[in-house]
């Protein structure tokens, strides 16, 4: 036996270095097993940060091509150099993932590189690509191993031409036209990337709306602005086939959902975005005697117990939102149970995110969730063309919804449509935490002029009405 330690994780993402880390912190001899060969898993290497390092740059290019002459600047046409974006994104992913090599030695974490299996109960068996496999022991497993992209049976990624989330943040060249299969979170994000880099964008989506699960009437009003940016949507329709044409461009084959006539439409580059699924591979679960649930996932309990004794489960490998905070959260908090601390995450109050240009950010229900439970509540709503800042800022579209009970006027839920949402739902987040009404955000001081403002103007609409407005 090479070595014994209190708390094993195996992947390095933001659920597995987080428990790492908290596990550290807690007094813990801590190992970490990942085979990539950095550290950081989907989110640092490539989700989260490379998406946003694009996002930020191209966003900056559409408005110096576009946005800066109404407020008196004039730069000329700007010109694009891919290269050096693509050299941005991926500095700032080094500078990311080799911040958790820091944060690893600074709290004395070992870290293995090689695939992780549980050998055994207290076991975990290391492979390196290449050498020697090595177990170790350790009283505590955490599994962490995150999600990778669905396929559409019968399409092939090759991750040039036709290509996931993985491939749209590498392409060398930008594509006339791209078809994003998938109006989800990446398919809208990655959409955006290009689109604002001069491809011609169409969004294939099965359903007959944008963005499910996310407010319905936000998702419309979302959808009318991405249609102005250029964004073509196809709803309600699949895609059933992708073929190279005689030209050599794609051609992909639609066909209605409901089931009808099918058309064919060209294009450079497809996305195929329709979603993520847990990632089990390689881990000897089956022999392990550990529960996976019907959707492949992880079965824990609510201290992230799997069905075996000392061996728990953490972030897109088990059930709820497949968001970085959320594994985060739930690496602190397992780590913290382990320790025999009250680890805890309400998942009530977490917060969601989509950084396109509006953002949109949300929390806790939407009014499709309400009415659909019976719930008896009441809306708040501000546009942010009655706000000051928005106006100075020309960034005037979008606006705040929250939603209170009807009797308690507690906020159940806040939805947000406005350049920089993600960063106002904060603190819509901490009021929820404490169990706040509308009316307790609608008596905070908000700083002059703020886009912020438009939150507690939104809080106001729940009772007596907004001053501006
Ligand atoms: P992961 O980050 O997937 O990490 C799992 C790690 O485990 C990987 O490093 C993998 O190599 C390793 N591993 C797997 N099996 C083994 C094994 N047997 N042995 C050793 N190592 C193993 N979420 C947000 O909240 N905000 C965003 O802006 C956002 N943007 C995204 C953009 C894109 C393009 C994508 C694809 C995802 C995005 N996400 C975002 C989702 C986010 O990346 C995931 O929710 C998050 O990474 C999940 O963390 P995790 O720790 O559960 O797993
Ligand atoms: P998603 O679940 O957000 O969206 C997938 C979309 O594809 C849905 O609208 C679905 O109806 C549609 N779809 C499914 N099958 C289809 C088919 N055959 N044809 C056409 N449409 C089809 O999944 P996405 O966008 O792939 O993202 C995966 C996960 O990554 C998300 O769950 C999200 O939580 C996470 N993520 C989070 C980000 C953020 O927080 N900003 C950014 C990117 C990803």
């Amino acid at each position: 036996m090479a070595d014994s330690f209190d708390f094993t994780v195996i992947g390095s993402g933001p659920g597995g270095y987080v428990a790492a880390i908290r596990a550290a912190q807690l007094g813990m001899k801590v190992a970490v097993v990942e085979k990539w060969a950095t550290h950081g898993g989907t989110c640092l290497n490539i989700g989260c940060i490379p998406s946003k390092a694009l996002l930020h740059a191209s966003e900056l290019f559409e408005e110096a091509g576009h946005g800066f002459a109404g407020l008196g600047i004039e730069v000329g046409t700007p010109k694009l150099n891919l290269p050096a974006m693509m050299k941005h994104k991926d500095d700032t992913v080094t500078a990311n993932v080799t911040g958790i090599d820091y944060l690893f030695k600074k709290n004395k974490i070992t870290a293995l590189r090689g695939t992780g299996s549980i050998a055994g109960p207290g076991k975990v068996t290391v492979t390196p690509k290449n050498g020697e496999p090595q177990t170790i022991s350790s009283r505590h497993i955490v599994i962490a191993t995150g999600s990778v992209s669905a396929n559409l049976p019968g399409i092939e990624i090759d991750e040039k031409r036709v290509v996931t989330s993985t491939g749209a943040l590498g392409l060398d060249k930008v594509p006339e036209r791209l078809l994003v299969i998938g109006a989800g979170v990446i398919g809208l994000e990655l959409g955006s990337v290009w689109a604002r880099l001069g491809a011609k964008v169409t969004v294939v989506e099965y359903l007959d709306r944008i963005l499910p699960g996310m407010d319905s009437e936000v998702a419309r009003q979302f959808q009318r602005i991405l249609q102005k940016q250029g964004f073509d949507f196809r709803l309600g329709t699949k895609v059933t086939g992708i073929e190279e044409g005689e030209n050599g461009k794609l051609v992909a084959r639609l066909e209605p959902a409901a089931g009808g006539d099918f058309l064919l439409l060209e294009t450079d580059v497809a996305l195929v975005a329709i979603g993520r699924k847990p990632y089990t591979e390689g881990l000897g679960l089956d022999a392990a005697g550990v529960a996976l649930d019907e959707r492949g996932r992880v079965r824990v309990d609510a201290h992230y117990k799997t069905s075996v004794e000392g061996i728990y489960a953490i972030g897109d490998v088990i059930a709820g939102p497949m968001l970085a905070h959320k594994a985060e959260d739930e690496g602190i908090a397992v780590a913290e149970l382990v320790a025999g601390q009250a680890g805890h995450v309400n998942y009530g109050a977490i917060p969601s995110v989509v950084y396109t240009n509006p953002e949109i950010a949300a929390i806790g229900r939407t009014e499709d969730e309400l009415k659909a439970e019976g719930i008896e509540y009441k809306v708040g709503k501000f546009p942010f063309t009655a706000n000051g800042r928005a106006k100075a800022m020309q960034a005037t579209q979008g606006f705040v919804k929250i939603l209170a009970d009807v009797t308690t006027d507690r906020v159940l839920g806040a939805h947000i449509v406005a350049k920089n949402a993600g960063e106002m739902i904060h603190e819509i987040g901490v009021l929820m935490e404490f169990g706040g009404a509308a009316e307790d955000l609608a008596r905070t001081t908000h700083a002059h002029p703020t886009l912020s403002e438009a939150v507690r103007e939104a809080a106001l609409m729940c009772g007596d009405g907004a001053i501006h407005i």
